[in-house]
């Protein structure tokens, strides 16, 4: 049986492409391999969003590519470095077998077929009208916990953003398909299901790839809502410009939909929002939580946040900083920003903020951060919450770790009974910054 290994570095539009690649792979007779250096077949599955994630396929490929030398191994670089620099990748690394893009993800068995003749590069976008979803299920999606895409690119220009060159022109994924990719993952045992695209808020409110009217998302919420044995519904990511009243709606109104929100901010200053072209205002972000507390008072929120965008002034920052304290976010991924190749924030690079002064920022917001969080966690302190259970502790013997519905991360002593997939109360008694620690209840 042939063997292929998957590297994915990225967001959760890689990891689900690299389940789909594993599907289809899978209908040829490959098994994963446990590491690289045992696989016929090695896959990197690239992300592109800042230069870190870039630089990783090189120090990856540096591991693999030496292996040619001692045994046959079939080596493919995918995903957005892919599609954004995949001739220079093909010219740079003659011995790369295939470089492929996104939106050739569902021709990976051909192409792997054809890379026993011949070297494949394949960075062609699809037309909107026939992009094709792949259908087949992730042999390793047998948790409790599912992904499910309902949408692929993204028609936002963010400034600093190189999403929209990677991942093309948005088009929303048939309902139909989405539902029955739900259904597939319940038979599987999975309960826990997130749908995922880069502004999940628009999804359907273009024509699909099917040429259909589609549900909004509101309307598809209220649809996988009705499946029967999903138990908890999450999504990502919002834009906040686009989260209408009707989804707001559905936080009163579906009790499955979690009670967690990410929705990334960006910057607590106007002047920055609008330079990164982010078409709502710190006002109309406080409004948008305002009205999601008032449908789902325990609604916990986490964002995105880049500091040190170019031009940004210290009271800019500062603006920043009190966006934090006044939404206290249960969590945040930060970031400094990075210059992208072809986006238009690289025109602003003459105001470029020294990398001391963002590292200084990045700093400050982190412990900030840090701060509420520990807070907002010692108020669940004594309290009982409801755990989804997903297995043994990686880490500590005998703990069980789970997840409430608002994305807490609980560990708790094993007990007879509870396994993965369950509910249990547990009962908090300690909080941690990033988890907390209780016992069954
Ligand atoms: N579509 C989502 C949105 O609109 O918020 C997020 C997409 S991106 C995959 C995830 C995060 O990476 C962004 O929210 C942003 O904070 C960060 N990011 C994107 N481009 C960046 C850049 N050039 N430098 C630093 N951070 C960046
Ligand atoms: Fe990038 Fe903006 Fe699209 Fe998010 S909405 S993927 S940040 S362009
Ligand atoms: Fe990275 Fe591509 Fe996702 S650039 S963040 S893997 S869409």
């Amino acid at each position: 049986m042939p063997t292929v290994y998957i590297k994915t570095f990225g967001c959760q539009m890689n990891d689900y492409d690299s389940g789909k690649m594993r599907a289809q792979l899978a209908a040829d007779g490959f098994t994963p391999a446990e590491e690289p250096e045992d696989a016929d077949l090695v896959i990197v599955n690239t992300c592109s969003i800042r230069e870190k994630p870039e630089q990783k396929l090189h120090s990856f490929l540096g591991t693999v590519l030496p292996q040619k030398k001692v045994r046959p191994v079939t080596v493919a670089i995918a995903g957005c470095v892919a599609q954004v620099s995949g001739k220079e990748l093909y010219a740079k690394y003659p011995k790369v077998d295939l470089v492929f893009g996104p939106d050739a993800v569902h021709r990976i068995r051909e192409m792997v077929t054809e890379s026993k003749v011949r070297r494949v590069l394949d960075v062609d976008f699809f037309g909107e009208d026939t992009y094709p979803f792949p259908t087949d299920v992730d042999p390793q999606s047998d948790g409790v916990a599912g992904f499910v895409t309902i949408q692929k690119g993204c028609d936002n220009k963010c400034t600093f953003c190189i999403v929209p060159a990677t991942r093309g022109v948005e088009v929303s994924r048939p309902s139909g398909e989405v539902l029955d990719e739900v259904r597939q993952l319940v038979d599987r045992g999975v309960t826990e299901i997130t749908l995922i695209g880069q502004n999940v808020n628009s999804y359907g409110l273009k024509a699909t790839s099917a040429g259909k009217p589609e549900p909004t998302f509101a309307e598809l919420l209220r649809l996988v809502h009705e499946v029967r044995g999903v138990e908890v519904i999450r999504y990502t990511t919002s834009h906040p410009r686009d989260m209408g009243e009707d989804v707001v709606a559905c936080y009163r109104d579906l009790p499955k939909l979690a009670d967690h929100l990410h929705l990334p901010v960006q910057s607590g200053s106007d002047r920055v929002l609008r330079r990164m072209k982010r078409f709502y205002t710190r006002d109309v972000y406080l409004d948008v939580v305002a009205r999601l507390r008032a449908a789902r008072p325990s609604l916990a929120l986490t964002t995105d946040v880049i500091v040190g965008f170019p031009g940004e002034t210290d009271a800019e920052f500062e603006e920043t900083m009190t966006l934090l304290e006044t939404v206290r976010f249960h969590g945040s991924f930060s970031f400094i920003f990075s210059p992208r190749p072809g986006t238009p924030a690289l025109r602003l690079l003459d105001e470029a903020v020294p990398a001391g002064v963002a590292l200084e920022r990045l700093k400050r917001f982190q412990a900030l951060q840090r701060t509420i969080q520990l807070e907002e966690h010692k108020k669940l302190v004594g309290e009982t919450v409801a755990v989804l259970v997903d297995g043994a502790s990686a880490h500590d013997e005998g703990v069980v770790c789970g997840r409430t519905s608002s994305f807490k991360t609980v560990n708790f002593p094993a007990v007879a009974g509870v396994e993965r997939g369950r509910w249990v109360n547990v009962v908090v008694g300690t909080a941690y910054a990033n988890t907390l620690r209780g016992a069954v209840g």
